[in-house]
């Protein structure tokens, strides 16, 4: 990875290019996004995912309803209803905020301020991305100076790469870091059942860079950490409370138990967009999306004819349920990799590094 890769573009014609993430890793396909209703199924139907590409998609959607409507009134309504398209990534609020501050404070022309602003939020993402590839690899290389080891194996969980932040990513950020300064890296990826962004998208960029990498059921984090095999765990965030919650791809929490009763780092990677500073208590508070049964009771997959194909893998009438995110409460993670620094999980520090810092 060179820093130089994005899941989504502005096309010549002025329109958003994005690949479309439900299709790999075995079909690499791009669509065109051409108004802000496409932005709003792109976003829910998961064919952009990752909060900071959320939000990214999200403040070119408004861009998009810009050059649809001539009314401002128009583009607001359009702009609520991107900001509601999913409601656990907090990066698409907060980039759909900053694009309607803009429009709404404009003075000269409504569609170069959103194209601009839009530009700028991406643009802002990819510096915060390598800022975070570096604090995070200069942690990892710290840990294992620690333990004497002249290479890392790292857990993550879901896709936190350059599909879900422009250029590196948050929690990838690192490993890609390590991987340029020639350090010996291996990833164990969690396959993250129930949509295999683990298995289908972290997977395939790895692959695309050459990183070492072990693809791992859900359930086996806990014995390798038993077994000493993994030495640090980093998984990126939707949103982060105000006391330093943590709500990631549903399985992260228990992630997270099993890295603190083995002693093993449990670091969170986030760029700024990520923070939510309304909210104190995010085990009661962050809401979690719900997302449909059959993603739990259906699997894709490519079949031995090189086709893809969805199968049932429970019984027909069996329910199912698929909450897309859980709560990883802040005494469990070690430490937030920001674009600022490595920050505490605490309501001080992250005022500190966050408000203070400005
Ligand atoms: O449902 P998804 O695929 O959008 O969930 C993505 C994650 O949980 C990522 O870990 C998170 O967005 C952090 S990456 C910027």
């Amino acid at each position: 990875m060179n820093g130089e890769y994005r899941a989504f573009w502005v096309n010549e014609e002025g329109y958003v290019e994005v690949i479309d993430q439900t299709k790999l890793p075995f079909i690499e396909e791009t669509i065109v996004l051409k108004t802000a209703d496409d932005a709003i199924v792109a976003i829910k139907d998961m064919i952009v995912r990752g909060a900071g590409v959320i939000g990214n998609i999200g403040a070119l959607g408004v861009y998009l309803a810009v050059k649809e409507e001539a009314d401002i009134k128009a583009v607001v309504t359009k702009s609520k209803a991107i900001r509601e398209s999913r409601p656990t990534a907090v990066n698409l609020m907060w980039a759909v905020d900053i694009m309607l501050e803009a429009l709404l404070n404009a003075q000269d022309d409504l569609l170069e301020v959103a194209r601009k602003t839009a530009i700028q939020i991406c643009d802002e993402d990819s510096e915060r991305s390598s800022k975070i590839a570096s604090y995070g690899a200069d942690i990892f290389e710290k840990i294992m100076q620690e333990k004497g080891k002249t290479s890392i194996n790292v857990l993550t969980h879901c896709n936190a790469g350059w599909l879900a932040i422009v250029d590196d990513g948050s929690a990838l950020a690192p490993i890609y870091e390590l991987k340029r300064r020639g350090i010996d890296v291996h990833v164990w990826v969690d396959e993250t059942r129930p949509r295999n962004q683990g298995a289908n998208l972290t997977a395939w960029e790895l692959t695309q860079d050459g990183v070492e990498h072990t693809i791992i059921p859900d359930n086996t984090g806990g014995y390798l950490m038993q077994q000493g095999m993994v030495d640090v765990c980093i998984v990126g965030a939707d949103r982060v409370s105000a006391n330093g919650d943590v709500a990631n791809k549903i399985g992260t929490y228990l992630k997270a138990l099993a890295a603190n009763d083995n002693n093993i780092p449990f670091y969170v990677a986030i760029p700024e967009g990520t923070l939510d500073f309304d909210i104190r208590d995010g085990v009661k508070d962050i809401p979690i999306e719900m997302r449909s049964e059959d993603e739990v009771k259906y699997i894709r997959g490519l079949n031995k004819e090189g086709v893809v194909e969805e199968l049932l893998i429970t019984p027909k009438t069996s329910k199912a349920v698929n909450y897309g995110f859980d709560i990883t409460p802040a005494r469990l993670v070690t430490g937030l990799i920001t674009e600022k620094g490595v920050c505490a999980t605490n309501e001080e520090a992250i005022n500190n590094m966050f408000k203070l810092n400005v």
